[in-house]
This record gives C-alpha cells, sequence and structure tokens, in this order.
C-alpha cells in the first residue's frame, strides 16, 4: 500500500480523512512529524493555500503530500470570513471566538438573510505532479449553537435537507454530504484515475 503525507495536525480533518481514505492508503501526518516547519497560509484563495501546504510538506518528508485548506462563505457578508476562517476573531481565535463573532455580525438577520457554504480545496503534490479538487455545500447561520460533534462552525451550520446543524450529525453522515466528504470523493475519483491506487 502506497504512503501518502496528510498537511495537518487537524485531529478532525484526520478523522474525516481516515474515514473515507483509510482502507486504499497508507496515510501519515504531520504528528509523525514533530519538528516540521508551520507553513504560512498566506495565499488568497483556498486552492493556493492548499497547494502551497502540499508542495513545502512534499518537499520537507519527500512523500506524496495532501493538503486541504477550508472556508466557510456567507452570503450577507460578502462572502467572509472565507479564507481567513480560522483567524475571523483575530490570529490566536478559538473555534468559539469565531463562532461568536459570526453570530454577532449576522445578528437581526432572517434566516433566508443568512445563506452560506462551506467550501473545500484538497491538493496533491509529489515529485511528478501537482493538481487540485474542491468540495462545497450550502447551508445556512443558524442564531445560536446545537449540537456536539463536528468542529469549527458546524454547531452553527444549518444543513436544511437533514433539518440538523453539520454537529448534530454522526462521522459518516457529515462525511457524506459535507464540503470536505464530497471533495475526498473527488480526490479517490482522481488518484484511480491516475492510477495511484
Ligand atoms: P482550515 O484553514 O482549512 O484549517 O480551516 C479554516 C477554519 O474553517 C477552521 O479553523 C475551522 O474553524 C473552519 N472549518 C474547517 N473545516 C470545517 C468543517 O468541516 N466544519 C466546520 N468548520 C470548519
Amino acid at each position: 500500500m502506497k504512503t501518502y503525507i496528510l498537511a495537518t495536525q487537524n485531529r478532525d480533518k484526520i478523522k474525516e480523512f481516515k474515514n473515507k481514505l483509510g482502507a486504499a492508503i497508507c496515510l501519515k501526518t504531520l504528528d509523525d512529524y514533530p519538528n516540521i516547519p508551520d507553513v504560512l497560509e498566506d495565499g488568497t484563495t483556498l486552492e493556493e493555500n492548499a497547494l502551497k501546504k502540499a508542495r513545502e510538506i512534499n518537499a520537507f518528508t519527500g512523500l506524496p503530500a495532501i493538503a486541504d485548506d477550508t472556508g466557510l462563505e456567507v452570503d450577507a457578508l460578502d462572502g467572509a470570513p472565507g479564507v481567513y476562517s480560522s483567524r475571523f476573531a483575530g490570529e490566536s481565535a478559538s473555534y468559539q471566538d469565531n463562532v461568536i463573532k459570526l453570530l454577532n455580525e449576522l445578528k437581526g438577520l432572517k434566516m433566508e438573510q443568512r445563506s452560506a457554504r462551506f467550501r473545500t480545496s484538497i491538493a496533491f503534490v509529489d515529485s511528478r505532479e501537482a493538481w487540485s479538487v474542491h468540495g462545497s455545500v450550502e447551508g445556512f447561520i443558524l442564531e445560536h449553537p446545537k449540537g456536539e460533534d463536528g468542529f469549527g462552525y458546524d454547531p452553527v451550520f444549518y444543513y436544511e435537507p437533514l433539518q440538523k446543524t453539520f454537529s448534530e450529525l454522526d462521522l459518516d453522515t457529515k462525511n457524506t454530504i459535507s464540503h470536505r466528504g464530497k471533495a475526498i470523493d473527488a480526490f479517490i475519483h482522481k488518484l484511480k484515475e491516475l492510477n495511484q491506487i
């Protein structure tokens, strides 16, 4: 089985990737490389950031690298926080700080004015090639968090077809319908096309 490195230490992302990719490939993560330098995410798009992370981690480890960058686009905020989703409430903001800022910015808006989407870009870089795939999902930002699971903005991201927030979904269900789940499906499809798995 071929070994790849997933360019993240985020436990929640690792869980979602392993849930879909676990059986097909051997997946290392940045936890296996504790001395690896941080990659500065200074791109202006999700795709740019994902490709940059994958390039730098491939160069450092020599392994085919997979990197994900995700953003939440809120229509009432002209697409913000987008590429700045992790730092919406400041450089060292927690998930909760970001959610509180988001809810404050949307205060007073009706449900139909609270439309949003998650977008994920997944990049692949090895010694021969670099490419990326994408996934997105539409939803609405609730006025109050709901549910226990997931991470980031999941407690306020309401997925209308199931009438639940992403935090009320189990891992398999979130991974079937989510931005990242769809991007991982496209990623597996492309690896198969290229005879990499
Ligand atoms: P990242 O730069 O790809 O790590 O993602 C930016 C921010 O988006 C994270 O800090 C989280 O707050 C949020 N995020 C990423 N993926 C998800 C998800 O699947 N659900 C909810 N929030 C997410």
